[in-house]
């Protein structure tokens, strides 16, 4: 089978994709599937073969032509964080060519790419806890002040549609807030301000092969950082990520269940991960976010996770295709 393996995209994870991609194609069982790596960026969506040739796609159809014959693909494995693969807008345009591909689907992909947006809908499905928080936009005046009589300090600052922690901000000191506003308003124009919950971060990678869910075993993720910024989620021995979590079973019982809830009632497809924070002092656990194309890197969670369930990557990577082709 013909498989385009798409990589780069626009935003500031195009690096992480990079490195994600490389993980893919590296575990992709070659006896099974033609491997076409595809740099998707602003200018240019362009594979390059293993001898250097290079070859622009035909968007109208999403082929190739090498050596004077046209090459068409069964699958599209997404490889991007953010935008375009993680948001919904290479979604919608696979959905229009009607070509499989192994992500979450268009409104998924958008909805739970906007954290804000995010955080309403899985507020409103009362499975689990959700920061309070506010969703500001960079042509819409906001108060700062006011915003600090609605929430309670820290908080974090986040670009809406964002990842790997760039762009955002951790503040403490109200006359911070303005600042950290800006660093965001850099990435995008709508920003979220959410209250800060002092805690244990577990993530939990979970995915749906023929209508079965599988869930990993849960991660939990010890910063030396003041929080899991980008560089303690790449650089080796910043962070420590230890799979499976030391917590109580109950706990991660909770985290996987309410995992499985929410990829069934966000209606995700193939691998999703979803992080918490579990606010130890209260035994409450709170959402943080919903990751619909997980870093794959060599230091990220989710490939940590497969190999703890027992599965090799050729085979996880297997699946995802499979499934996509169904
Ligand atoms: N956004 C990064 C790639 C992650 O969730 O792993
Ligand atoms: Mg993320």
């Amino acid at each position: 089978k013909n498989i385009a393996l798409v990589a780069g995209g626009y935003s500031g994870e195009a690096v992480i994709s990079v490195q994600s991609a490389a993980v893919i194609e590296k575990q992709l069982d070659s006896s099974k599937y033609n491997v076409y790596k595809i740099a998707i960026s602003r200018n240019s969506w362009t594979y390059t073969g293993a001898d250097g040739k290079t070859a622009e796609i035909d968007k109208n159809d999403f082929s190739l032509t090498l050596n004077g014959s046209k090459v068409t693909f069964d699958a599209v494995f997404i490889g991007i964080h953010g935008t375009p693969g993680e948001d919904g807008r290479l979604q919608g345009y696979f959905e229009m060519l009607g070509i499989p591909y192994t992500s979450c689907g268009m409104v998924t992909s958008a909805l739970t790419f906007n954290k804000s947006y995010c955080n309403k809908i899985v507020a409103a499905l009362a499975v689990v806890n959700v920061s309070k928080s506010a969703h500001i936009f960079k042509d819409q005046p906001y108060d700062a002040a006011a915003l600090l009589q609605q929430l309670r300090l820290p908080v974090f600052v986040k670009p809406a549609e964002g990842g790997s922690s760039i762009g955002m901000s951790k503040v403490t000191k109200a006359e911070e807030l303005p600042a950290a506003i800006e660093k965001a308003f850099k990435e995008d124009s709508q920003v979220l301000i959410e209250e800060f919950i002092k805690g244990r971060e577990l993530t939990c990678g979970l995915f749906k092969v023929n209508g079965q869910l599988t869930v990993l075993p849960i991660t939990e993720v010890i910063s030396s950082k003041e929080f899991f910024d980008y560089e303690a989620k790449y650089t080796p021995g910043v962070s420590q990520e230890i799979t499976p979590a030391q917590v109580p079973d109950e706990i991660t019982q909770r985290v996987q269940q309410t995992a499985g809830v929410l990829y069934d009632k966000l209606n995700c497809r193939g691998i999703v991960r979803i992080d918490f924070i579990w606010e130890e002092a209260t035994g409450k656990l709170f959402f943080l976010e919903v990751n619909t194309m997980p870093g794959q890197s060599e230091n990220s969670l989710v490939p940590q996770q497969v190999r703890a369930s027992g599965r090799t990557l050729q085979e996880f990577y297997g699946m995802l295709i499979e499934e996509s082709l169904r």
